[in-house]
């Protein structure tokens, strides 16, 4: 488990000088700061590591999520994501994983009033988002808003004060659904909906994105659990591309809506959260199952990727696409099935027993089914990443408190390594 400390040294010997280095080994690691000290001269920087795209190395230590790649395992403060996905709600899960234990009934009732408290957004922040174009992408309204929200609360800027860090984790969880919501309902040019603070934090959201004319938006229970369950399976993934810039940004001390906003626009890539809007794209392009060795054929050529597969941790399957695989039956049940699941299937099936994906460990990760329930919802695929963030806001928000009271943790500093000109001076 990634928590045992092993003692210990790493040895090391330096064939330019012959010089030896005993470099301590703790939770299996080493410092890479222990390696300074392996020199040529005395005046020399010393030794650094090379590591882009941070493949070995840990930016910290952490209490939050544990991933085993291999085996396929991904655990919250402990318990396994399958239980979490069957039991709890997603406001329950964002309490634990922020907090470190589950809700006791009476801090659950207090965490989803203030959470509830939090909801609406200022008019000014409507006013804001109705600037954007007709066909602004989501994401963009929903990155740009999240830095706004800056300027209508200057007070957050106090990082280090944990009450008033506390009350920025509650607005942020309140308020993304509406946000979301309002990005999308721009795109159709109908008007906001408010929140309606009688119902669950998943029902609500759907209300503020479906309601029409409708005194009450009643939704139908299996779609709303399935959100529930699909905000619990995104709401962290330790230290990935997003979850990093969170904390990039953080350990400048930037207040949490800027940071957030920073996060959400790493989750809009489509190597990480966009990668569900490009597996529909992808299933749309292939088009029937007799298309699909072609397609595969071209991937193995290197002419495109194989979206919703592939994972920089997981060499097995992503225990979250299990579960959403599963849950896309009882979505269906109420929907009507999406020809484009038989589509996936046998691309699933192919791939998993081609060589080429084989030899990598190439697996459907958590995107590969995930956007096939969103559209069966009704959701436009434009509103994926967006989905995804909502319920990350809670990962990014644990991340960063993490952080800001971690003694270990400085501004987020990496080196170079510097190949360009030496001194040269200017001929003119
Ligand atoms: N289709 C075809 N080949 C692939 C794929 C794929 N989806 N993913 C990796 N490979 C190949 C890659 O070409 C390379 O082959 P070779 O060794 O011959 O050069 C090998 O597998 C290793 O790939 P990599 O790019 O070095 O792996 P990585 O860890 O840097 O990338 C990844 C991880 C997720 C970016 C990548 O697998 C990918 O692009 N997948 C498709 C996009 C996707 O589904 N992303 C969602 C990730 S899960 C949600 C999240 O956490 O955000």
């Amino acid at each position: 488990m990634a928590t045992t400390p092993s003692q210990g040294s790493l040895k090391i010997t330096d064939t330019r000088t012959s010089k030896q280095f005993e470099i301590p080994i703790e939770n299996d690691t080493i410092k890479a700061i222990d390696l300074r000290q392996i020199k040529v001269k005395d005046d020399d920087f010393g030794m650094m590591t090379y590591d882009p795209a941070f493949m070995n190395t840990a930016s910290c230590k952490s209490k939050i999520t544990f991933i085993d790649g291999e085996k396929g395992i991904l655990l919250y403060r402990g318990y396994p994501i399958d239980q979490l996905a069957e039991k709890c709600s997603y406001l329950e899960v964002a309490f634990l994983i922020l907090n470190g234990e589950l809700p006791t009934k009476s801090q659950l009732e207090e965490w989803t009033e203030h959470v509830r408290l939090h909801t609406y957004v200022h008019e000014n922040v409507k006013r804001l988002m109705e600037g954007f174009r007709y066909d602004a992408h989501p994401m963009g309204i929903f990155v740009s808003t999240l830095a706004a929200l800056s300027t209508f609360y200057p007070e957050a800027r106090k990082v280090l004060n944990p009450e008033i860090r506390q009350k920025q984790i509650w607005r942020l969880i309140g308020k993304v659904p509406t946000i979301a919501a309002f990005a999308y309902r721009h795109s159709l040019g109908m008007p906001y909906v408010y929140p309606d603070n009688d119902l669950s934090y998943t029902e609500n959201f759907l209300s503020m994105m479906y309601r029409v004319a409708e005194p009450k938006y009643k939704p139908n229970p299996v779609l709303t659990r399935a959100l529930e369950v699909l905000y619990i399976l995104h709401a962290d993934h330790e230290q990935n591309c997003s979850a990093n810039a969170m904390r990039s940004i953080g350990s400048a001390q930037s207040d949490p809506y800027c940071s957030a906003a920073g996060a959400a626009a790493a989750l809009y890539g489509p190597l990480h959260g966009g990668a569900n809007e490009q597996v529909l794209l992808m299933l749309d392009e292939i088009g029937s199952k007799d298309k699909i060795p072609g397609f595969v054929k071209e991937v193995k050529e290197g002419k495109g990727r194989l979206m919703g597969f592939g994972h920089r941790v997981y060499k097995n399957y992503d225990p979250r696409a299990k579960i959403i695989k599963k849950m896309a039956y009882d979505v269906f049940e109420v929907t009507g099935k999406d020809p484009k699941l038989d589509i996936a299937l046998e691309l699933e099936r192919i791939a998993l027993e081609d060589e080429y994906f084989v030899k990598r460990k190439l697996y459907p990760n958590v995107d590969f089914y995930s956007g096939l329930i969103y559209k069966a919802m009704k959701f436009p695929v434009e509103m994926f990443p967006v989905l995804f963030a909502i319920p990350r806001m809670s990962g990014w928000l644990a991340q960063w408190q993490e952080l800001l009271t971690d003694p270990d943790q400085k501004i987020a500093r990496p080196r170079q390594v510097y190949l360009g000109h030496s001194h040269r001076d200017l001929k003119r």
